[in-house]
This record gives C-alpha cells, structure tokens and sequence, in this order.
C-alpha cells in the first residue's frame, strides 16, 4: 500500500525535493508511518506554492532550497506538535472546502474584556451568541501587547502569550475547545506588519544586535526616509504624523507607519518569514481558526509607489497559506485590506495567486456603499461601485460588514463617482460631514476621525445605531425610521454572499459610548466611542419586541435563521447589481444559484418606491415569495408594480417546493 501511494504521489505532481523529504523524515520520525505519509503528501501537495513564493521573494538574494527546507521544517514540527483533535479538525475541514462559503456562517466581532471581561468569560456567553447564529467569532486583539496605550492591542510586545488580565493561553485554548463545541470558529489578529517597540526583536534591535536590526527598517540618516515620503500617505496625520520615528537607542529612522511605537518589520529579511510562520502555527495549535493578517496591504516597501498591495504581499501569503495548508488546514486566512475597490481583489487571488492566498477578505467597498446610499437616498453611485467590481475567484469570499472596530474611510473611486456625474472628492466630504451629523438634516451621529488638513481627508467614527439616526431621533417616526436603517444595512451585508460579521453591540442598536475618552490612552483617538462594553442589562430585553434592542436582535436573528435556510446563499454564487432602469431608490442584487434565483431588493429611502412586476418571469421565477417576510408571496398591484415600504428589505425567491 505504501509503495502504492508513493507512486500516486510521485505520478501525480512534481513533489517537493529529496532534501525536503529527507528532512522532514529526520524530524516526523517520532510518528507513525500514516502520520508521515499525510504530511509529505500535503508537503508535496503544497510544494510549488512555497517554492514559487519564496523565489519570488527571495530567489536574487538567497539559496531557494535552503529556506524552503527551514520554513517547511517548522510546518513538519507544528504538525508533529498538533493535537489529534485538532488533526481531526484539519480532516473534517478537509471533507468540506468551502466551509467558509456556506451560508449558515454568521460572525461576530467584539474585545474580549468588552464582550465579557475574560476568555473565560466568554466561554459563559456563547448561548447569547448562539441566539444571532454566530459560527465564527473574532475575538480583537488578546496577545501580551506593550504598556500603556497600545493601539486597541494592534502592538503587540509577545505573540505567545495572552494578555494576563484576559487569561493564560491554557484559557484560549480552552475557549477554542468550547467554541468548537458549539459549532463556532475561533478567529484572531494576526499582526504582522509591524511589532511593539517592547517586542523582544525591538528590544534587541535596541541593544544593537546586528541580526535583529535587520528585522526593521532602519536609516541612520533621512535621506532613505525622505525618498519614501515623497509618495507615502499618512494612516493616522492627527496623532502620529509621517512614517518615521527618530529612535535614540537604535541611533536611527525606525520605519513606524501607524504610531511611533509600533515598528514595521522587515519582510523582505526571510528570518522575518520564518518567525512569522512559527507564530502562525503555534496560533494554530491553540485552536485558532481563522488568522486576520492586520494591515497586510503594508507589509512590503518600495520606494515611489505608497507601499501598500505590492506584487509581494501575495507572494509572501501564499507562503504562509502553503505552510499553514500543511501543518493545519483547518486553518484559513483573512485579509485585512482596507484598500481601493480594485486592489481589493487581488487578495482574494487573482493570476497565478488564485486559491494560494485569503480565503477572506473585508468588503470595504459595499460596505461604504451602505452608508452612502443612505445619506442620499439614491443608488446610482452604489450600483456603479459594485458592478465595476471584478468577480471573485471561486476559492474565496467576503467579509460583510456594517461597522467594524476602525473608523470607515470613505473609499469611493474617483472613477466610479465621475462615472454618475459625481466628484469623488466633494462626496467623501459630504458623507463625512453629514456622518459626523455637520449637515443640516443629517441624522447621523458620527466623529470626524483624522482630518487630513493637507488632503482635506475625513473619516468617521460612529456606532451602527448612532450613524443610523438612533442617537438623534427624537420622536417615534425618527427612531422607526432609525430601527429600519440599521436593520436594512445589515440585510445588505446578510444577503450579498460571504460571512456577515456583526460589530460588538451592534445586535442591541448600542449608541456611541459617550465617556469613550475616559480610558488611559483612549482620548485622542475617538474610535473608541464604537467600541462599547457590551451592555448585559440591555441585552436581557433582547427578547422583548418592545424594546429596541428587541426589535434589533431578533431582526438580526432572523437574518440568520432565513440565510441558513437559503443555499442561493452560498458564496460560489455571486452577487450582481440588477438593472439600469428600476427606480434609483432602490437597490436590487440578483444571485444565480442552480437551486434558483435570488433576487433581494432593498428600498434606502423614507418612501415607498416601485419595483416593476414584469421583472420577475424572464429572470426566472414561476412562484416568487419574500423569504424575509415569511415567504409572502410578490403581489404585483393592478398598477403592474410591487411597493416596497420606507427601508424595506426583500429577499425574493421561488416558493420552496413541498
Ligand atoms: C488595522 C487595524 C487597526 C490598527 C491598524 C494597525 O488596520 O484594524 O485598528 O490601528 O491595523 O495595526
């Protein structure tokens, strides 16, 4: 049987080389013959993309062979090292590919302490998730991060350990464990652009060890610095301008794109590959099942361009994806590119990454397009956004969301926004002012978050409900008008294909926090005013319809339970924005599924608007129902229309048969 399978392996692909064989024999030969013969299958399986990677990254500078036999050396020893139930996660997941595509999933983001003060305290709380259908849950970071203000956890001081007052790693791997029990995905940060400046590499980078200086990006004087700003833009002007900080210990330029404290790494140092590697399959071992790869747009420079979504970065995943694939492949990996609707794609795999890199990614752009349709009331923009979209690879899905933990920066193509008449620049600005409630007659109830005084870029801070209206209705038609905003905006994010993922608080229609500032390290950056603690006192009337956070849950509820029933749903079939010509009040996504066509029409005014009836036949519905009301039959009025009411949401479908 062994030669049998030997021959299968060398007969169906190239393989990795004897060298590779041979060292990881050396290292597996603790384990059983059926134990080694899966490894090396899945080493070979995986060889071409750790080879093509590696080359690409490395193959002027460095000896290809050398580093390949090193990074999957350490894949060989976290296989050795991973738990059987872990290998038995890594089997199952296996058996179903596109785990993440199926429509039951429903995520659910949130700060450990925030949620529930500790890892264990989120173990006591995952009923309450269960009640939304939450399958994956991202917990914001937990790793030991430095002292003092660290970026919402974002430096991180030590990835091996948890941050003391949320628990030990015992603990997360314990909620990993119970997680799964319940059918729920563990998810993490994965911070890999950068490290504290308390990081152990810092640190010796500090003490002037040679080795670990290469591990940053370091100049003793400006002149690199300068040639790099000439085309960098700056991810936070207000409080930690420019891209280099003068460090006394390191007597230079530390390159710090996001706060002074947080040191980019070296990628294009392989040692930097090799660390990240281990500290992804250690995450891996302790249960974790999907790693967000935080701010990974940045991680490769080159001098002239903004040093964002280089050829590299794909390069460098799909190394750690192959990796990952062979010690662990229940593990996935997703995107955290928050970057112009057309280099998003491409983290998604695009060319010759196809199926080598994300598995996920954040649908930045349809989640913009929310907001901003709101704030007019018109889909023109939105429909052009979205159709101008290319397809998404079949290996690959979103991320959907309504608000996340960042403020949103209002990425809306200057192309897309030309292309309806509009200019991109003056409508980022309206959406910020009318955002941060600057407009008369906006009900939003945002912040302006880092205005860029010499780009006059705005972003926004805000909480779902208080974008919404919540925060400033003042009579029952204003906070009905408010309750169907939110519910609709999460109908999008439900509805188009991909994991939804609900931010923290969201589910009970949460305000923005208003003593956000009063936290050590919190005040300048206002972000924290969408980062509640959750609010277990309002959560217990999550239940009665009568409330608001009733009349939110429940609608989020529902969202799920209609999803998980709907396999036009699933994320291989892709979402379209259907027709030019319906009334620009309307948004309407087609989804063409072999069990049928959805069609989900979403009314973003306070009217009623038409959606003509003779749409229906020649997309091919015979009995069309609403499957979020019910599966209410599409009445077509004597008029030839159907009448969406203010906000409504329609998830149209044929009548199941039986
Ligand atoms: C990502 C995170 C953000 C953080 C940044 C730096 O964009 O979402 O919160 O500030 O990375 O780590």
């Amino acid at each position: 049987m062994a030669k049998l399978l030997a021959s299968v392996r060398m007969g169906a692909m190239p393989g990795a080389p004897t060298a590779v064989h041979a060292a990881i024999d050396r290292l597996l030969s603790r384990l059983d013959a059926e134990h080694r013969d899966e490894f090396a299958d899945r080493v070979d399986r995986w060889w071409p993309d750790v080879e093509s990677g590696v080359t690409a990254l490395y193959g002027q500078t460095h000896d290809i062979e050398t580093l390949c036999v090193d990074l999957i050396s350490r894949a060989a020893r976290a296989f050795a090292d991973r738990d059987p139930e872990l290998h038995r996660l890594d089997r199952i997941r296996m058996l179903t590919p596109d785990w993440l595509q199926q429509p039951g999933m429903v995520g659910y983001a949130c700060y450990t302490e925030r949620f529930a003060d500790d890892l264990q305290g989120v173990a006591t709380h995952l009923d309450y998730l269960g009640e939304l259908g939450v399958s994956y849950v991202h917990l914001m970071p937990l790793l030991r991060p430095r002292e003092g203000d660290s970026d919402g956890g974002y430096a991180v001081a030590d990835y091996r350990s948890v941050r003391p007052d949320l628990g030990t790693t015992e603990d997360l791997r314990n909620l990993a464990r119970q997680m799964r029990a319940h059918g729920m995905s563990l998810v993490m940060d994965l911070v890999l652009n950068h490290v504290a400046r308390e990081h152990v590499w810092a640190e010796k980078a500090r003490a002037g060890e040679k080795e670990y200086r290469d591990y940053f990006y370091i100049y003793p004087d400006r002149t690199k610095p300068d040639e790099y700003e000439a085309t960098l833009p700056e991810v936070f002007p207000d409080f930690a301008p420019g891209n280099f900080t003068w460090d006394e210990d390191v007597e230079g330029w530390v390159w710090t794109t996001f706060n002074e404290w947080q040191w980019d790494v070296n990628w294009s140092n392989p040692a930097v590959l090799g660390e990240y590697a281990d500290i992804i399959l250690f995450l891996a071992n302790l249960g974790v099942e999907v790693m967000r790869l935080d701010a990974i747009a940045f991680t490769w420079k080159r001098v002239g361009t903004n040093c964002q979504n280089q050829p590299e970065v794909h390069d460098l995943t799909q190394v750690l994806h192959a990796l990952s694939r062979m010690a662990a492949p229940a593990v996935a990996f997703k995107a955290e590119a928050i970057v112009g609707p057309r280099d998003l794609i491409q983290y998604l795999g695009t060319g010759t990454h196809v199926g080598k890199v994300s598995d996920l990614a954040y649908h930045n752009s349809l989640m913009v397009q929310a907001w901003s349709m709101l704030a007019v009331s018109d889909t023109q923009l939105t429909r052009q956004a979205l159709r101008a979209l290319p397809s998404t690879p079949s290996t690959g899905t979103w991320i959907t969301y309504v608000r996340c933990h960042d403020d949103i920066g209002w990425a809306i193509d200057d192309r897309d926004a030309e292309a309806v008449g509009l200019n991109g620049f003056l409508h980022r600005r309206f959406l910020a002012d009318w955002y941060a409630g600057d407009v008369a007659e906006s009900w939003g109830r945002g912040m302006v978050f880092q205005f860029n005084e010499e780009t006059g870029d705005k972003r926004t801070s805000g909480t779902a409900a208080s974008l919404a209206g919540l925060e400033a209705a003042r009579n029952d038609d204003e906070i009905q008008h408010a309750l169907a905003r939110v519910f609709l905006i999460h109908a999008l994010a439900y509805g188009w294909g991909g994991i939804p993922v609900i931010w923290s608080g969201d589910e009970l229609g949460t305000l923005n926090d208003p003593i956000w500032a009063a936290e050590p390290g919190h005040a300048e950056d206002n972000r924290w005013a969408h980062r509640p603690r959750l609010d277990w006192q309002a959560a217990e009337r999550r239940g009665d319809l009568r409330t608001r956070e009733g009349k939110i849950f429940q609608g989020l509820a529902h969202l799920a339970k209609v999803r998980a029933s709907l396999p036009q749903l699933h994320a291989s079939a892709e979402s379209r924005i259907y027709g030019e010509h319906i009334d620009r009040g309307l948004l309407a996504t087609l989804r063409n599924h072999p069990s049928g066509p959805m069609l989900c029409i979403y009314n973003v005014t306070e009217d009623w608007r038409p959606f003509p009836g003779m749409e229906f036949e020649p997309i091919g519905f015979t009995n069309p129902v609403n499957a979020l009301g019910n599966n209410h039959p599409v009445a077509i009025g004597e008029d030839g229309y159907i009448w969406l009411s203010p906000f409504a949401a329609w998830w149209v479908v044929d009548q199941p048969v039986g």
